[in-house]
């Protein structure tokens, strides 16, 4: 027979780090054909951060690592190893886990999860299972993003939606959930409707590929994007719920991909989960895809909004088309407002 389970993961730590350039609607509204009025009322964003020149994405994610460890109450040699989610890291390869690793001065294992803005489910479920498996005690996970370097300000469609920013988690072993259970979710079929074509093995960089705007992003069906979202993160949460022998009501505190408000209200009001109970915090913030999540957690926990024993669901919905969700008993105690 094997063993009953007693190795669960929890989150121990969190920490972000947003760059300091608030860039609001108003900048944008001079780059493309698009009002401050539209931009708010059909995604609920006032402003993104973007970085400076020479910012890179392992530099946020050290910042936001920093703050996580500090939170976790230990120091970078005690980390076993880190997962970073990215889209946009420093280099195609190696990955952003290196270069992050190599700042924070430590000789762990390091890798990048690609599952774009679904990357902190993935990348959660990946420390997760390191950690139960007894193959880690404690995993640095990093959602990280510089969208503002692969944004095309000549398209409307998409570069109202993104900013830059990290968000960091530390994973640790324990002997009571924590962490519950996650959920993923793919379809390759609709690979294209969020997609940077360019820079792979499929385009190879060249001059035209570049001229031709193939190395950022595009999404020419973003209604789409908008019905699948709503559509996978809430049967994703509702699977999880029924599985685990919960009810929408048992959930104290939900925190979505942080895509677009209209995204996140659908999504709660379809789990039925009142939305002064759902994270929305993509104002100041816009969508930092896989650094998302975290960021709001992070932003949450500080906000006094976390409680020791709170039922604690994330949902995340991205390019891929990717999804998932995380179930879990909040472990750190609550910091007052
Ligand atoms: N400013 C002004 N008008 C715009 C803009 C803009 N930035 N973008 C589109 N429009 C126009 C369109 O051209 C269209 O005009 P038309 O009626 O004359 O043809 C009109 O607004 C309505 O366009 P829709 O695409 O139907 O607008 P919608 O209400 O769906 O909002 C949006 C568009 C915000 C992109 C929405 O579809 C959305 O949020 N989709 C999800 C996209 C997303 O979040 N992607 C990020 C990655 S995946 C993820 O994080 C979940």
């Amino acid at each position: 027979m094997l063993p009953a389970v007693t190795r669960h993961a929890t989150i121990s730590g969190v920490g972000s780090s947003l760059p300091p350039r608030l860039v609001p609607n108003t900048w944008v509204e001079s780059r493309v054909d698009t009002s401050d009025g539209w931009i708010r009322s059909r995604t609920g964003i006032e402003g993104r951060h973007f970085v400076d020149e020479g910012v890179v994405t392992s530099d946020l994610a050290v910042e936001a690592s920093r703050i996580a460890l500090d939170s976790a109450g230990i120091s970078p040699e005690q980390i076993d190893m880190i997962v970073c989610a990215s889209v946009t890291g420093d280099t195609p390869f190696p990955a952003t886990a290196v270069w992050v690793q190599r700042k924070l001065g430590v000789t762990c294992p390091a890798f990048d999860v690609n599952a774009a803005c679904a990357g902190f489910s993935y990348g959660l479920s990946t420390a997760t299972a390191f950690v139960t498996a007894g193959m880690a005690d404690t995993v640095l996970l990093i959602g990280a993003e510089v969208f503002s370097r692969i944004l095309d300000f000549s398209d409307r469609q998409t570069c109202v939606l993104f900013g830059d920013g990290a968000g960091a988690a530390v994973i640790q072993a324990t002997d009571r959930p924590g962490i519950i259970e996650s959920t993923l979710g793919a379809d390759g079929t609709a690979a294209e409707i969020l997609i940077m074509p360019g820079g792979g093995s499929r385009e190879p960089a060249t001059v035209a590929t570049v001229q031709a705007e193939r190395h950022r992003i595009q999404m020419p069906n973003g209604r789409e994007v908008f019905k699948r979202a709503v559509t996978e993160m809430a049967a994703s949460c509702r699977s999880l719920l029924d599985k685990n022998g919960f009810t929408p009501d048992d959930v104290d505190v939900l925190i979505p991909h942080q895509a677009n408000a209209r995204i996140m209200r659908a999504v709660a009001e379809r789990l039925h989960i009142p939305e002064e109970r759902a994270v929305i915090d993509v104002a100041e913030v816009g969508n930092t895809s896989a650094a998302s999540i975290p960021i709001a957690l992070d932003r949450a926990y500080r906000a006094g909004r976390m409680h020791e024993g709170d039922l604690v669901l994330f949902t995340s919905f991205g390019a891929g088309l990717t999804w998932g969700a995380t179930l879990m008993r909040w472990t750190l105690p609550g910091v007052s407002a």
